[in-house]
This record gives structure tokens, sequence and C-alpha cells, in this order.
């Protein structure tokens, strides 16, 4: 696909393929384009030109709603909380697909949650606005799960929080990836997205510049040259290079 704002182009003619039960990661500087890539997958963002096909089916017409009804579910960057909601509100909110099933289909899915991220369930009651960063990404991956998604997108989860609060969340990326949840997971912090995906791509300005194995491009000298030394958000996080 190729996207555009106006006369600068954000995504150049990126292809790619993501199969059932794989963790793909773009890794890419701030500006790559790497929300621009998940918000056009979505259908928030137009593509310029190309083709996305899930399941066999082009979803170029399809607005973000039936998207979401067919399983694509992002969790967004700015996590778009609601202060004043609680933690199990915004669950239920998420709960898109449930609507209909019932009060035991909508209690199993919450303690489905709760049960992969326990500090939502001790917080269930509280609002959001009163969270801790990584509570509020927890609400956010909590919320997107509600949707059960066929393809979880994840945008930059580590951002701004602390290294062991991003732990917590990819201890949890990790153990939906163990129970054959298929995603792409967006990230400044290679070394992170590297080490819970399958396979990378590395994104600079728009275009793929390397990809392969996860496990090799955490060699390779073009991300080793790209993310050594990297931005300020890149060593908040606590990784130590790649
Ligand atoms: N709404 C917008 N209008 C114009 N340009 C935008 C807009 N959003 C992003 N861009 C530009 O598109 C490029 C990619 O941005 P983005 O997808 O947000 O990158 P990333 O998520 O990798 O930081 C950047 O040059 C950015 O300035
Ligand atoms: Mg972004």
């Amino acid at each position: 696909m190729t996207v555009s704002y106006g006369a600068g182009t954000a995504i150049d003619g990126v292809s790619f393929d993501v199969a059932r039960g794989e963790f793909v990661t773009f890794i890419g500087p701030n500006g790559a384009g790497k929300t621009t890539l998940l918000n056009s997958l979505m259908g928030v963002l137009q593509q310029n030109s190309g083709s996305v096909t899930f399941n066999g089916e082009e979803l170029k017409a399809l607005r973000p709603e039936a998207r979401v009804a067919r399983g694509i579910v992002i969790v967004p960057e700015r996590r778009e909380l609601f202060p004043g909601l609680s933690v199990e509100d915004h669950l239920r909110l998420g709960a898109f697909l449930l609507r209909g099933r019932g009060r035991a289909a909508m209690t199993a899915a919450l303690e489905r949650i709760y049960e992969l991220l326990p500090k939502l369930g001790e917080r269930r009651r509280q609002l959001a606005g009163t969270l801790s960063g990584g509570e509020q990404q927890m609400v956010a991956v909590g919320r997107a799960l509600m949707a059960e998604p066929q393809l979880l997108m994840l945008d930059e989860p580590s951002t701004g929080l602390a290294p062991r609060v991003t732990e917590e969340i990819f201890e949890a990326i990790d153990r939906l990836k163990a129970d054959g949840m298929t995603g792409i997971l967006v990230e400044q912090n290679a070394h992170l997205a590297l080490s819970v995906a399958d396979r990378g791509f590395v994104l600079e300005v728009g275009s793929v510049v390397a990809f392969g194995p996860a496990q090799e491009l955490r060699n390779d000298p073009r991300v080793l040259a790209a993310y050594i030394g990297g931005g300020d958000r890149y060593r908040d996080t606590g990784a130590s290079g790649i």
C-alpha cells in the first residue's frame, strides 16, 4: 500500500503478509510511518493505492467498524480512554461482538481479561483517569481483546512506560501469542519488539529497508546501526541496545 497526507507520502509501497498465529513487528523511528500503516489497515486512513486482504477478502471499501466486526482490532497509540469511566466500563465498551450474547458471555470474557491482566481485575471499579500510564495501557489492551480479535494490532505499547510495567505488558503479549493470537506490533523499541515477534520489518520514512526473522534482525548491522544509541524514549524503557 501507499498512503499520503496531501503531498507527503507516509507509506511508500509497503508490502507484507501475516500468517494466522504469527506476530510480526514494524520497528522504526518516530515519523517512519508506523501509525499510518496501522491506521490504514484499520480503515481510519484511506490508502492511495494498493490492496489489503484479510481472510481472502479485500478490505478497501470497508469502514473501520466493519473491519472490527471481521476481527481486526487496534490498541491505539494514544490509548484513547475515557477518564471518568471505570476499568470495567472500558472492557464492556470493547465487547463489540458480544452484544446480544447475554450476561454469561460478558462475564466469561471479563474473567478471561482479568486472568491475563490481573491488575485490571484488582482495579476493575477504578476510574481510568486515576490509573498509572501502565495500567491505562493494560486497559487499552484489555478493551481491544474484548472485541475478540483475529488480528490484534498494537501501536507502541511501551511508549512512556517504566521498564517494569513495559515488561508486564510484553509478558501479556507473549501469553496471547502462545495462545495463538495473530498480531502486528509497531514499536520504536526494537529490542523489545524483536524479542516477542516472529518476523520483523524495519521501516524508515515509509519504506521497508530490512526484514526477516526476528532473531536474525536483532543481529542485522543495519538494525544495530539504526538503534544503538537511539532516541531518549528507547533508553527510557531500559533496553540496552539489541
Ligand atoms: N495527520 C497528518 N497529517 C500530515 N502528516 C502526517 C499526519 N500524521 C502523520 N503525518 C506524517 O507522516 C509521517 C509518518 O507519521 P506516523 O505514521 O505518525 O509515524 P510513526 O508512527 O512511525 O511515528 C511523518 O512524516 C508524519 O509527520
Ligand atoms: Mg506512531
